[in-house]
């Protein structure tokens, strides 16, 4: 991709605004290295729980993983309250630094990222995720206890409990005087979790009234919804469900932008396409598994294959295994078997 000035946000330079969202069970590490080869500025990790970092366990500390093709990470934590949060980020500073020595020194997180955005219960009923909204002043010092580890700070958010645009605003408004470095706003309230259309006007109200700090979440399935958030005064935007419906929504969106994207990135050949797939299965094996490999390339495949007449016809035979070998055979190219 061309050279283009680097972009501030977030207390970072960054290639671009365009980010991948954090998405637990998917944004493992060799899922953010794919997004970040189809030219994603920044990605996140999946929600990590300060809990189990702390008490060791083998299934978080996982999570921490950097690879080395990755561009940066926000490393993205859940915690009911300031200690746990705090306590959490500096076992996975300690964790990272380990990374660093045997992977080179670039294996480090960018940021350090709080989710105060999650609806589900089993993370509210802990005070965690999107139950953070409701006492901003235990949001506000997690903010303060990370911005004293000299990370920047990012945090995910909602549209207010409420609804109400100016309670959306104040909450966010806190955080940043707390010091917040990113305020990424997901325009459905709690209540509405995942369903319904996503506020955008709320969204780049906020970006408006705080210019340079305000990223969007919400509904982003294609370059004009990026253009309309960035337009509309916000720093970044994260694709997320858009990301796994269509992968090549970053090259699109990024050409959209004015960068000059290669072609075979924006309209790869079917072959190219399943090569592409071919080789986020090789590395999600090595990483996570059988498993886990054949769930997310399932997850992905109608949209990385989208546009193409022989997709349906391998999408049918795709969904008739669950081996490993077997998937990945059918995604192998004629001519290269
Ligand atoms: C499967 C799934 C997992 C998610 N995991 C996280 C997460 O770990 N942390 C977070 O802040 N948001 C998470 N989200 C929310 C997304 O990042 C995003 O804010 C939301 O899906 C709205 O964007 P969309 O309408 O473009 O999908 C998740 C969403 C989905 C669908």
């Amino acid at each position: 991709m061309k050279e283009h000035p680097k972009i501030e946000a977030g207390g970072l330079k960054l290639d671009n605004a365009l980010w991948l969202a954090p998405l637990a069970g998917v944004t493992t590490p060799p899922v953010r290295e794919f997004f970040s080869r189809l030219g994603a500025g920044l990605t996140h990790t999946e929600m990590v729980s300060c809990a189990g970092i702390v008490r060791g366990n083998r299934k978080t500390e996982g999570m921490l993983r950097l690879l080395p093709g990755e561009g940066p990470v926000v490393l993205q934590l859940f915690a009911g309250d300031a200690a746990s949060m705090r306590e959490g980020a500096e076992a996975a500073i300690a964790a990272g630094g380990r990374a660093a020595s045997s992977e080179g020194a670039s294996a480090r997180f960018a940021a350090l990222g709080v989710n105060m955005a999650c609806p589900m219960p089993k993370v509210t009923k802990r005070g965690a995720g999107a139950a953070l909204m409701n006492v901003p002043g235990i949001a506000c010092e997690m903010v303060r206890g990370l911005k004293e580890l000299g990370f920047p700070v990012w945090v995910k958010t909602r549209k207010a409990p409420s609804g109400d645009e100016t309670d959306t605003l104040r909450f966010a408004e806190g955080l940043l005087n707390a010091g917040a470095d990113n305020v990424c706003i997901h325009g459905r309230t709690p209540a509405q979790r995942y369903g319904g259309r996503a506020d955008r006007s709320v969204v780049c109200a906020a970006a408006r009234r705080f210019p340079g700090k305000i990223s969007a979440s919400g509904d982003v399935y294609s370059a004009e919804d990026v253009l309309e958030y960035l337009n509309g005064g916000c720093v970044g935007v994260m694709p997320a469900r858009g990301a796994l419906a269509n992968p090549y929504i970053f090259p699109l969106a990024l050409k959209a932008l004015g960068y000059d994207v290669p072609e075979e990135r924006l309209n790869p050949a079917f072959e190219d396409r399943l090569l592409f797939l071919r080789s986020l299965g090789e590395s999600s094996h090595e990483i996570n598994g059988p498993r886990p490999t054949v769930v997310l390339l399932k997850r992905l495949l109608a949209g990385a294959l989208k546009g193409s007449e022989s997709a349906a016809a391998l999408r049918r035979r795709a969904g008739l295994t669950n081996d490993l070998d077997e998937l990945m055979h059918i995604l192998t190219p004629e001519k290269s078997r």
